[in-house]
């Protein structure tokens, strides 16, 4: 094996622990679907609507068996809504500052400050009993979703910056594999028969918090990113050392060269900012593919199977709805693992293409088994096209795992590896903050999108998703087995052929920022 492509113990260990980050962005996205019958009514106990109907039906003489459910009740609807939807929110804010920390005094120290946010959301969520419980646990949410929009651009930032190249993909796509990992586990023990039940679920809810102890007490042994320590912080002694702990025994001077001159071209640019980059148009192609990548992410529907999907098997008609999304979640960690082992070999744009091109046909499957199944004409067809029912089954498996196998991870590690050091922080952060926002809409709209487009939702997402397709495929370069240097060359190369007068552009940056 040629030397410093090995796989070494502490590059395991470092990847290991930084995508615990991942788990628990994952669990906490999984976590809050399976218990919330059970939570609405606790919110219900605690915010007395229980009584309060109770009086009134009492009085209008209605019995026992017609007590509503507290789900029903406004204040309950609300407080729900907002336990939900306030993690994205968090997300969104947070995502911004993932420069600012990664950059403050490293990725592994910035990974290590963020956990006491996490511990503290597990603690205001685990400990909900002892107050209000809507107040606690919409708290910890906040706080976990504003968590978690930092770790989803920190962990991807670290690995990128420490993978060889030849494993950049496959070691990128680990995070997502960690996310679905924490999906599939919060959906199987959020069953009501392990802890999704009146007397557990403000554990389930807490643990969401146990990954970042774990990881607080592996972070110290890893080693920080050398891109950040030289190109940074100009410690090339300190870089050496960590390569050569992240790597094995091998010669680092080609890597130290690379790095040099990624330096020497950082020093003579401006640091970039969000705005600076918003604005220039030196970064504009990288900008547009990147933020591009996790509109198509999110805008493919793929939260809209997983916020909804319980709902979505009853309407198409399977008996066991619950037991049919975790069947989701685990066909979504086996395409992850296939990812993996793709990625590396055939490339981000192939099968970001394959990936998003099978989900198009898949919303089409999905439009055509609902339009039968769920609209038929007359009661012969109900009858008739019943086993459309399969082939919407079927369509929802598929179209989970096209996501993975492509565009599901590789919008979270193709940011870092399409922008140099310089700009990369503030890319990172535009990017989650684009990824977190989009999910955000469809969390909120799908339901009446749903309830406007009735059989034809999907179809929608076929229309996105071919637009997305065709994007990819005249817009995004391959990135595979290429150097940070070589991927910055290819956008140059777009540059000059776009605007000959490159260097003003350049110049014209480094002064508005200088401003
Ligand atoms: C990606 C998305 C996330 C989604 C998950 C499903 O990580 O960013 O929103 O829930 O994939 O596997």
């Amino acid at each position: 094996m040629e030397s410093g492509k090995q796989l070494t113990g502490t590059l395991a260990i470092a990847v290991f622990t930084a995508v615990l980050g991942s788990l628990q962005y994952g669990y906490s996205l999984g976590v809050i679907n399976a218990p919330q019958k059970v939570i609405e009514k606790h919110y219900g106990r605690s915010l007395e609507v229980w009584t309060e109907r109770a009086a009134v039906l009492s009085e209008n003489g209605t019995d026992e068996g017609e007590f509503p459910e507290a789900g029903d009740h406004p204040s309950v609807i609300m407080y729900w809504s907002l336990s939900v939807s306030i993690f994205s929110i968090g997300g969104m804010l947070s995502s911004f500052l993932v420069g600012f920390v990664g950059d403050l005094r490293g990725r592994v120290k910035g990974m290590l400050m963020v956990n006491v946010l996490a511990v503290a959301a597990g603690l205001l969520m685990g400990l909900c009993r002892m107050w209000k419980p809507h107040f606690m646990v919409i708290a910890g949410r906040a706080v976990m979703g504003f968590y978690c929009g930092l770790t989803s651009g920190l962990v991807p930032m670290y690995i990128g910056e420490i993978s060889p190249k030849a494993y950049r993909g496959a070691l990128g796509t680990l995070h997502q594999l960690a996310i679905v990992t924490g999906i599939l586990i919060s959906q199987v023990i959020g069953l009501d028969f392990i802890l999704g039940n009146d007397d557990m679920w403000p554990l389930l809810l807490g643990l969401s918090g146990a990954p970042a102890i774990l990881q607080s007490l592996l972070l110290p042994l890893c080693p920080e990113s050398p891109r950040y320590l030289y190109i940074l912080l100009g410690k090339e002694q300190e870089a050496r050392t960590s390569l050569l702990r992240l790597k094995g025994a091998y010669d680092p001077t080609p890597d130290l060269e690379e790095m040099k001159s990624e330096k020497e071209k950082a020093d003579r640019e401006p640091r970039v900012s969000i705005l600076s980059l918003i604005r220039s148009s030196v970064y504009r192609q990288q900008l547009v593919v990147a933020l591009m990548m996790h509109f198509s992410q999110q805008f493919s529907g793929i939260n809209a199977i997983f916020y909804y999907s319980t709902d979505i098997f009853t309407r198409a008609g399977v008996a066991q709805p619950v037991y049919a999304t975790i069947g989701v979640g685990v066909i979504n960690t086996i395409f992850t693992l296939v990812s993996v082992a793709l990625v590396d070999k055939a490339g981000r744009r192939t099968l970001t293409l394959a990936g998003l091109g099978g989900m198009c046909l898949c919303a089409v499957a999905m439009t055509v088994g609902l339009k039968f199944q769920v609209c038929p004409i007359n009661f012969d067809q109900l009858i008739e096209f019943l086993w459309m029912s399969y082939v919407s089954m079927a369509a929802i498996f598929l179209f989970v795992s096209f996501f993975e196998i492509g565009p599901g991870p590789i919008p979270w590690f193709i940011v870092a590896e399409l922008f140099s050091q310089g700009p990369r922080p503030a890319a990172i952060a535009l990017a989650g903050c684009c990824n977190w926002t989009s999910n955000f809409i469809i969390g909120m709209t799908f339901p009446y999108i749903q309830e406007y487009l009735g059989c034809y939702v999907f179809a929608l997402f076929a229309v996105l998703l071919l637009g997305f397709t065709v994007f990819i495929y005249l817009r995004v370069p391959e990135t595979k087995g290429k150097s940070f240097e070589e991927i910055a060359g290819v956008f140059r190369k777009g540059r000059k052929k776009a605007n000959p007068d490159d260097g003003t552009e350049l110049q014209q940056l480094k002064t508005s920022t200088d401003a």
